[in-house]
């Protein structure tokens, strides 16, 4: 799950996608594309929203998207089309361009949409993005 800061959407996406798979089974994890917020914890909106529907999400510690990222998973989700196209610019070859996915065409397929950036607005930013996210992490749970 990657986002510009990873404060705000990436950690609620890993969050939410945690909780709706075998964490066994599966390895859930975060990252920005800017590293702004490095080693910090996510912002408190976010943890508030998440802890609202019962998902911890204090464990968690922004950190930069690197290029190894490629390698150690199999889908890597953008939140919005800067991002996408951040992660793009970082793809060595083809296989790693095609790790590469909107996220919210997982629940709205082909439309492109982004997640907007909820950094500079209010408390109702962040739970328009829980919903946003949760709706795309049950489809990429199901596919899991
Ligand atoms: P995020 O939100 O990309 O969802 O984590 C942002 C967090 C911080 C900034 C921008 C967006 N910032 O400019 O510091």
């Amino acid at each position: 799950m990657v986002c510009l800061g990873n404060i705000c959407r990436s950690p609620l996406a890993e969050g939410i996608l945690q909780s709706k798979i075998n964490s066994k089974d599966v390895f859930v994890d975060s990252a920005g594309t800017a590293a702004y917020h490095v080693g910090n914890l996510p912002d408190e909106r976010s943890i508030k929203v998440a802890q609202k529907y019962d998902i911890d999400i204090t464990s968690q510690r922004a950190r930069k998207f690197i290029v190894e990222d490629f390698d150690k998973f199999d889908f890597i989700y953008a939140m919005d089309k800067r991002n996408y196209q951040n992660i793009l610019d970082l793809a060595r070859n083809r296989e790693d361009e095609v790790k590469v996915h909107l996220i919210l065409n997982e629940s709205e397929p082909s439309q492109n949409l982004s997640v907007p950036d909820p950094y500079y607005g209010g408390n109702d930013g962040f739970e328009n993005v829980y919903n946003m996210l949760d709706e795309a992490c049950s489809a990429i749970a199901s596919k899991l």
